[in-house]
């Protein structure tokens, strides 16, 4: 077996050159002028009364994304699954959880949304299966069995596992299987086995399957932890293995060049040099990558994101600044700070509190600013905020390993229940909230994790046409992006470098320049970049009458945010 598994590592699939005919010159793709809506269906809307959220729900709400302005709909996994880990846990590619609905729901969902020229981007969990995947239920009744070797498994002695490597949600990375006296590997939860991409037969069941997607007319897809599909378990490598690019370009090929699809790889490990081979334009691996290390620095260095830290700014800065200049020309990034697996970002790293609204704007604009496709994840464009539960209340499979890992090696309970409140990614998974009725109107039933308590204030119903609320500022900033192409195409400058309180950048594309100039505290502060500003246009602000102020204003009041441009 161990033999067999090394020969087809071997098997290098041939290199083609890239399709260079369907290539445009950059910014001119469709996916570089949109802006992707994530839903993480579970949370959104509940059309049944059962308490969770389903397809029919988000057919319900595709006037309210349409009134957004927003281009695509990245849709976290609606496949079949136990929902161990909420459906990053498959067990049947080619289906539709009965929980969300059935084929045909996908189907209306698809051609309802193109209807409003939105196009729906699946998640594809290609690193692993759910252990209730049939592959998965064959591989493991036997060694001989064709598809044991569809999975990651080594030899060992029950109790003493190939080597020390752990999962990402805890524990050994490797689970004894006494049927075939092996271990078999799991970077994740011990119900989600690892897929073995180094035998082609799995390779090309994906590539049918998602073949299979692409005729039913999906816009594009997302890659979960892709970087990690190469993993060599012998080494300790998890992301980016050597054998990484050479399958994600295979993969490209096989599928995604066929059609004119977003596709959109989710790499944990990605520095902007890697990112360039993810996101090259010659269009032969992604169209863009979604990396997290501007998302990671409030955590203590070398620790786990529960081990808190404060957001070093300086280095914010440094970071967004390196990805934005190292990428431009070379590459395409996703601009986001929040998704399902992240907490809220005005909670985060702005003010939840007295300048929820202003701050929420100023992040979102410092966001929509930059050069990539940027991503609103559902309730952000509310300004919706993170919660504080009792553990009961956390559903959450990585949140329960945590608080159960560190209760049992005797943290203080204050200190893991703060680790949860500002980490836990039930924080973004809570009901969308779209009014103030019961169950903030995502349901008619108690929903599977309770509702955030200040849905009452905030909600979809308040802010939807309302003059000055979170979500006309958002659709505001998505309608900027349509209308000046240096959003999409301008070369980025940070200015102020060394500010500690100020964020603030060009962008620049020969016909136009764009200035957006950031307060990110709460404390005002005066700002030295008048002069030719002084005649600018403002475009946005996040303040009260801020739209009919000429020129430019010194001193930033409270999270105060501007973008103006001089043409
Ligand atoms: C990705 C998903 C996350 C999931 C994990 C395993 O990081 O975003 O939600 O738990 O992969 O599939
Ligand atoms: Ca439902």
């Amino acid at each position: 077996m161990e033999q067999e598994r090394n020969n087809q590592s071997q098997h290098q699939p041939q290199e083609q050159a890239p399709a260079q005919e369907k290539m445009q010159p950059s910014a001119t793709r469709w996916w570089q002028n949109a802006v992707i809506y994530q839903i993480y269906p579970r949370s959104f809307q509940d059309s049944n009364g059962d308490g969770i959220g389903d397809l029919q729900g988000i057919i319900r709400r595709l006037d309210y994304l349409e009134r957004l302005g927003i281009d695509g709909i990245w849709l976290s996994p609606v496949c079949k699954s136990p929902q161990d880990d909420n459906g990053y846990d498959i067990s049947d590619y080619q289906d539709i959880d009965p929980m969300f609905g059935s084929l045909s729901d996908m189907e209306q969902l698809i051609e309802e949304a193109k209807k409003r020229n939105i196009r729906i981007i699946m998640d594809l969990v290609l690193n692993h299966t759910s252990d209730e995947h049939p592959w998965f239920v064959e591989a493991k009744s036997g060694r001989d069995n064709p598809y044991h070797d569809y999975y990651v498994w080594r030899d060992g002695v029950e109790g003493i596992p190939p080597n020390e490597m752990r999962a990402c949600f805890g524990g050994s990375a490797w689970q004894w299987v006494p049927e075939v006296g092996q271990y078999y590997f799991h970077q994740f939860s011990v119900r989600q086995p690892d897929l073995n991409w180094d035998n082609p037969k799995v390779r090309q069941e994906i590539y049918e399957m998602i073949r299979w997607w692409m005729d039913k007319g999906v816009g594009g897809f997302r890659l979960d932890v892709i970087d990690q599909i190469a993993k060599v378990p012998d080494k300790g490598i998890t992301n980016n293995g050597p054998m990484l690019h050479t399958y994600i370009q295979e993969l490209s090929r096989e599928t995604f060049q066929k059609g004119d699809l977003v596709t959109v790889g989710e790499a944990w490990g990605a520095t902007p040099e890697l990112a360039k081979l993810y996101s090259s334009p010659d269009g032969r691996e992604f169209s863009m990558v979604f990396q997290f290390e501007h998302i990671n620095l409030d955590q203590q260095e070398g620790k786990e994101k529960w081990d808190l830290a404060p957001l070093p700014f300086l280095k914010l800065k440094e970071v967004l600044n390196q990805w934005q200049t190292g990428l431009y020309g070379c590459g395409w990034n996703s601009l986001f700070w929040d998704n399902h697996d992240l907490p809220r970002i005005v909670s985060r790293w702005g003010d939840d509190g007295k300048y929820r609204e202003e701050s929420a704007k100023m992040l979102a604009t410092l966001l929509h600013g930059m050069q990539g496709t940027p991503y609103i994840y559902q309730g952000e464009e509310l300004g919706m905020t993170n919660v504080k539960y009792s553990i009961e209340e956390y559903r959450d499979i990585e949140t329960l390993n945590m608080y159960r890992e560190r209760m049992g090696a005797g943290c203080k309970k204050e200190e893991v229940m703060a680790s949860v409140y500002a980490k836990s990614r039930d924080n973004a998974r809570t009901p969308m909230q779209w009014d103030g009725g019961e169950y903030a109107g995502f349901s008619g039933s108690t929903p599977w994790i309770r509702v955030n308590p200040n849905y009452q204030k905030i909600n979809a119903a308040s802010q939807v046409g309302v003059e000055g609320s979170v979500f006309e500022y958002y659709r505001r900033l998505v309608k900027l992006r349509k209308e000046h192409p240096v959003l999409i195409d301008g070369r980025f400058q940070l200015l102020l470098e060394r500010d500690g309180q100020i964020f603030a950048y060009l962008r620049e594309n020969g016909q136009s320049r764009l200035l957006v100039v950031c307060n990110f505290f709460g404390e005002p502060v005066k700002c030295g970049l008048a002069g030719e500003w002084d005649k600018a246009k403002l475009l946005i602000g996040n303040y009260e009458g801020a739209g009919e102020e000429a020129g430019f204003s010194e001193v930033l009041r409270p999270y105060e945010a501007r973008m103006y441009l001089v043409s």
